[in-house]
């Protein structure tokens, strides 16, 4: 651990002794609010190590889902949850004044933008004044979402304040956020290290000793905000990082120039270079938001962050590169986007995940339909989504005909059950923006990559 991570010295009073004493004895009863890709498996972590977790979602579908031991999140086990639900130690359910029951409060609800880009906290506001109803002395409220500093000590803490406790005496509040990577085998709740800020020290104390029942690393930092800016500021990296490189992948093209293999040949350096990969965008709901919500919270201190909008800006036209690059592979073999059919594989925005939201590929479809191309997807991880225009669209089997039949193949996602040497195969026209077909036996003309 860093040196600067504050060390444990807890002098809490007897109310936060008796929480703790639950909390370590296994006894006390968690809450999650949020049961979605980060609430769900958090859930499943607490139900492992012994405790009972009561599970809160708006979505009633996801409720009785739950209560009927039925998963819908990849990361968590089928087998686990129903043996949790079925041994009644995980439940879930829609009645927030059951939040009185529970010792341990986590967050775990969306934080989008708003249609300008701005910040939308209504989630956090909404279970916030849910929890206050209901809030009495001896719980402790994690706040997990990410979000702008100052978000614990702005919006929740004014609304818990206003029931007359004590924050730090009566009842404790902390921000963790969750760093967890969707469909990474190796990183998982549990063995990726955790920040967690309290709003006093015995709130630090009692939350940091909370997550160390199921974290092997927990460390502390002085508050909330320092928690809440170093998430943001790690999922910052990664969209200036990635901006940078698809920048890169811009001029490559123009100086023809291959980005994959700059890429692969600036990764042999020993130290000082961390590899990003161009592609055709980003998506899910960390990277293409997290950074505004800072850039947001930065204006209020009349601070413009151009990092942020400068990635921000070169990542959201990534998909309007595709579009034209596609434009540009179909003219090589003289046919024009409009009335080519063209069959995308894959809309979820990263490998392996089910997840499409914000994803680089619904934009890219929407692109090529104004365009009067026929477009058809295959994605087994996204069976059926709706598109920008709220229209159902349905996987297609990925078949020799399917491939054959299509003027141009567009790779945009890279899950690993597709076997690329079969796409390359027989297909006509391929254009790879992963650079999928890295792997495949010989020389293939038909390839175009970003
Ligand atoms: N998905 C990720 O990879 C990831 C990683 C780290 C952090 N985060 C952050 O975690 C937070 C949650 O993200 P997610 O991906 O789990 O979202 P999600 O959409 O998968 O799940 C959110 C859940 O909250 C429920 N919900 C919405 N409003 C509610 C309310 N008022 N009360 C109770 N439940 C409500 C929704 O029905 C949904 O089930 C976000 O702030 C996100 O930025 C996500």
């Amino acid at each position: 651990m860093n040196s600067s991570m504050l060390k444990s010295t807890f002098s809490g009073g007897e109310i936060a002794q008796k929480l703790l004493e639950r909390i370590t004895s296994r006894s006390a009863v968690v809450g999650v609010v949020g049961l979605g890709y980060v609430g769900l498996p958090l859930a499943v972590e607490k139900c492992r190590v012994g405790y009972a977790v009561l599970g809160f979602d708006r979505n009633a579908i996801r409720v009785a889902q739950i209560n009927q031991g039925s998963n819908y999140i990849r990361d968590v086990a089928d087998e686990t949850l129903a043996q949790m639900v079925a041994g009644g130690r995980l439940s879930a359910t829609s009645d927030f004044a059951r939040l009185v029951e529970c010792d341990v409060i986590v967050m775990c609800v969306p934080t989008p933008l708003t249609a300008n880009k701005d910040p939308d906290i209504s989630y956090i506001r909404s279970v916030g004044a849910d929890i206050a109803l209901t809030l009495r002395p001896g719980q402790l409220v994690c706040l997990e979402s990410t979000t702008y500093p100052g978000t614990t000590e702005e919006i929740l803490l004014p609304q818990f304040a206003a029931t007359g406790l004590v924050v730090g005496r009566d009842y404790f509040l902390a921000y963790s956020p969750e760093r967890v990577d969707p469909g990474n085998k190796r990183y998982t709740t549990s063995n990726t290290n955790k920040l967690v800020g309290g709003v006093t020290a015995t709130c630090l104390n009692v939350a940091s000793d909370f997550y160390q029942q199921t974290i092997i690393d927990v460390l502390r930092v002085s508050t909330p905000r320092v928690a809440e800016m170093t998430k943001v500021f790690e999922n910052t990296f990664r969209a200036v990082n990635i901006a940078l490189v698809n920048e890169l992948a811009l001029l490559c093209d123009r100086m023809k120039i291959d980005i994959w293999e700059v890429m692969d040949a600036a990764e042999t350096k020993p130290f000082g270079i961390m590899r990003f990969d161009p592609g055709p965008g980003v998506g899910g709901h960390c990277i293409p938001l997290d950074p505004f919500y800072l850039a947001w919270k930065a204006r209020q201190y009349d601070f413009h962050t151009r990092f942020i909008e400068l990635a921000g800006e070169i990542n959201v036209s990534m998909p309007y590169f595709v579009r034209d690059k596609v434009a540009r592979a179909l003219n090589t073999r003289g046919l024009p986007l409009k009335g080519s059919k063209i069959l995308m594989l894959g809309v979820a925005y990263k490998k392996d995940v089910p997840d499409w939201r914000e994803s680089p590929a619904l934009k890219i479809l929407d692109l090529l339909t104004e365009d009067d191309a026929i477009v058809d997807y295959h994605d087994t991880h996204v069976p059926s989504f709706q598109d920008e225009h709220g229209r159902i669209r349905h996987s297609v089997p990925l078949t020799a005909k399917a491939l054959s039949e299509a003027d141009c193949v567009l790779i945009t996602t890279d899950h690993s059950n597709i076997s690329w040497d079969f796409v390359v195969d027989n297909a006509r026209l391929v254009f790879d923006t992963r650079n999928a077909t890295k792997t495949c036996q010989g020389q293939h003309r038909n390839v175009f990559l970003l």
